[in-house]
C-alpha cells in the first residue's frame, strides 16, 4: 500500500463568500435580553455540498487514528470506537446543560457515581473525582491537594520540594513549578529509579515524589515496594502519573504499590479522543487520607437520588467549570463496561504483548538502550542513523511518508536520538507488521529521500525553528506572508455581545 496525501489549495471559508448578514438566527429562549446580539450574525453564505466539500477536503490534509498508526509513545493513541461517540452524541447526553436541576440529570449523576468506583476498583483508591481536564490537569490538582495536607499537618513550609525521576514525563515538573515547588531530578539505572539516589534526596524538605509505572522507558519500576516505603519513611507522599496505566491495566493498580494520589488519564487507556490539553480527563483517585482534598463537588448517593455535594470543608475547592467533561466520561464508562474485568486484563496483555512484538523486530535495526522485556511501550536509539549524515528526526518524517504518524522522538531525554514507539492494544497483527515493514523501508532509504521527507503529504517538511520563532497562527496572517489581501473575515462580524 502507498500512499499519498491529498493537497488541496483549499481557500478558508471566508474566501468562498464573503460574509453577510444572516437575519434568521432563531432567539434562544430562556437568554437573558442583555445577552443577546443587538446585530445579525454575519456568515458566509454556501450551498450545502460547498461547506461540505469545503470541510471534507480540509480533512483529507489531516492525520488522525481512524487514518491509520499512530505510534506516538506515552500518548497511547488507540482507536476510539465508534459505538461510545454514538452514545456521547445522543440528544440526553450532549444537550444537558452543567446548571440544569440535578433533578432533571439524575441518570448523568448516576453515571458519573458508577465510573468513579469503577475507576477506584481499577486503581484501587477508595476515591476517584472526575474533575479534572487533561493529565496535566490532574498532575497540578494533585500537588494542590499536597499542599493542603501538609499545610493541615503543619509541615506546609518546610516540604517545599517534588521530586522527579529523569525519565518523567515533561508535565510532572511544570505541573510541580505551577504549584510552587521546587522541583530535584533523580537519576535513573538501567532506565530504573536509582532507589540509593532517591533515598540520599529524600528529606523533610520532600513534599512528593512523581512517578509513573511503567515509566515512559516502557520499563516496570520493580522496586517500587522499596521506593513506596523509603518516601513515606520520610513523611512524603507519592504520586501516580497514571498516564501509562494500558499495560497494567487490571493485572495491579497504584493503590497497591503504595501511591497516595493517582492521575489517570481517560484520553489515552480508555479510549476517548485526546483533546490536545483541552478536553479531556485528567481523573483523581486519592487514598482515604488525601480523599477529603478532592476538589468539590462530589457525587454523592441518598437512598436512591444522586446530588452534587459543596459541603466538603477541607477540599481544595473547584478546578473545573461543571463536574468535568462529562461526554469523556460516558465514553469512557461505555468502554469499560463494555470490556468487563476479563476484557480490561486482556487489553493490559495484549498492549504488552504488541510493544515487545515490534521492540524484537525493529531491535534488530537499532539498539535498544534497556532490557530488552517491556511494557506497553519501547525505546530505540537513532545514533547509528548519525554516521549516514541523517537524524532520528529525518526517520520520524519519513515515517509520515508511509502513512504513519510519527513517533514521539527525542524522549525520554536520557536515551541520544531517542524514538519512543507505543502501538496500543487496537492495533492488528497486520498493522504491527505493516508498522515495523515500513520503519525498515524508512531505515533502507538513502539520506537525502531521509532529509528530505515528507514529500507525500500535504505540508512537507517546514523550517521548525523558524515556525516556532516567528508563529503564523492565523488564516489572515497566512495570506498577509503569501503578500495576497486577506477579504474581511470573521473579525468583521459586529454582532458580537457588549461585556455584560
Ligand atoms: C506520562 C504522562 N504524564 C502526563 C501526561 C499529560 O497528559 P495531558 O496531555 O492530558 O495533559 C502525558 C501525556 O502525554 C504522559 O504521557
Amino acid at each position: 500500500m502507498s500512499y499519498r496525501q491529498a493537497r488541496w489549495e483549499e481557500p478558508a471559508i471566508w474566501e468562498l463568500a464573503p460574509p453577510r448578514p444572516v437575519e434568521a438566527v432563531p432567539a434562544i429562549p430562556g437568554v437573558p435580553e442583555r445577552f443577546r446580539r443587538r446585530e445579525p450574525v454575519r456568515w458566509p453564505e454556501l450551498s450545502e455540498p460547498t461547506v461540505v466539500r469545503h470541510y471534507t477536503r480540509l480533512s483529507q490534509m489531516n492525520f488522525g487514528i481512524d487514518t491509520g498508526t499512530y505510534p506516538l509513545g506515552s500518548c497511547t493513541m488507540k482507536y476510539n470506537p465508534k459505538v461510545s461517540e454514538v452514545l456521547a452524541r445522543r440528544a440526553g447526553a450532549a444537550q444537558i446543560h452543567p446548571y440544569q436541576p440535578e433533578s432533571t440529570v439524575q441518570g448523568s449523576l448516576e453515571l458519573t457515581w458508577r465510573l468513579e468506583r469503577l475507576l477506584g476498583k481499577i486503581t484501587g483508591f477508595p476515591e476517584v473525582s472526575l474533575q479534572p481536564a487533561a493529565g496535566a490537569h490532574g498532575e497540578y490538582t494533585s500537588l494542590l491537594m499536597v499542599k493542603a495536607h501538609f499545610r493541615d499537618r503543619g509541615e506546609a513550609e518546610r516540604r517545599t520540594e517534588v521530586l522527579l525521576p529523569d525519565t518523567a514525563h515533561g508535565t510532572n515538573p511544570a505541573s510541580a513549578s505551577m504549584a510552587g515547588f521546587v522541583t530535584r531530578e533523580i537519576p535513573s539505572k538501567d532506565g530504573c529509579v536509582d532507589l540509593a539516589a532517591l533515598r540520599a534526596a529524600l528529606s523533610d524538605r520532600t513534599a512528593c515524589f512523581m512517578l509513573t509505572n511503567p515509566n515512559t522507558a516502557g520499563l516496570f519500576e520493580s522496586e517500587i515496594l522499596e521506593i513506596a516505603e523509603a518516601v513515606h519513611a520520610a513523611g512524603a507522599l507519592l504520586y501516580y502519573d497514571g498516564a501509562n496505566l494500558n499495560a497494567i491495566l487490571g493485572v495491579t493498580h497504584p493503590g497497591r504499590m503504595g501511591f497516595d494520589l493517582a492521575h489517570l488519564n481517560l484520553h489515552k487507556t480508555f479510549a476517548t479522543p485526546h483533546g490536545g490539553g483541552g478536553p479531556g480527563a485528567g481523573v483523581l483517585g486519592a487514598t482515604e487520607a488525601l480523599a477529603p482534598y478532592l476538589p468539590v463537588p462530589r457525587v454523592v448517593k441518598q437512598g436512591r437520588r444522586f446530588r452534587l455535594d459543596y459541603d466538603r470543608p477541607k477540599s481544595i475547592g473547584k478546578v473545573k467549570t461543571a463536574y468535568g467533561n462529562f461526554g469523556l466520561d460516558l465514553r469512557a464508562y461505555a468502554f469499560i463496561v463494555a470490556h468487563g474485568e476479563e476484557g480490561l486484563r486482556h487489553i493490559a496483555r495484549r498492549s504488552v504483548l504488541n510493544a515487545n512484538y515490534v521492540a524484537a523486530r525493529l531491535g534488530r535495526r537499532l539498539p535498544r538502550p534497556f532490557r530488552p522485556l517491556v511494557k506497553h511501550e519501547f525505546v530505540l536509539s537513532g545514533v547509528p542513523l548519525k554516521e549516514r549524515g541523517v537524524r532520528t528526526l529525518d526517520l520520524a518524517k519519513r515515517l509520515l511518508d508511509e502513512g504513519i504518524h510519527a513517533p514521539t522522538i527525542y524522549f525520554p531525554m536520557l536515551v541520544e536520538e531517542a524514538l519512543m514507539i507505543e502501538l496500543p492494544e487496537t492495533e492488528s497483527p497486520r498493522a504491527l507488521d505493516e508498522f515495523a515493514a515500513a520503519v525498515e523501508r524508512a531505515l533502507d532509504d538513502t539520506p537525502e529521500h531521509l532529509r528530505a521527507a515528507p514529500t507525500a503529504c500535504a505540508v512537507g517538511r517546514i523550517d521548525e525553528v523558524r515556525a516556532a520563532r516567528e508563529p503564523i497562527l492565523s488564516w489572515k496572517d497566512q495570506r498577509a506572508a503569501a503578500g495576497a489581501v486577506p477579504p474581511p473575515g470573521p473579525e468583521a462580524d459586529p454582532g458580537t455581545p457588549p461585556a455584560a
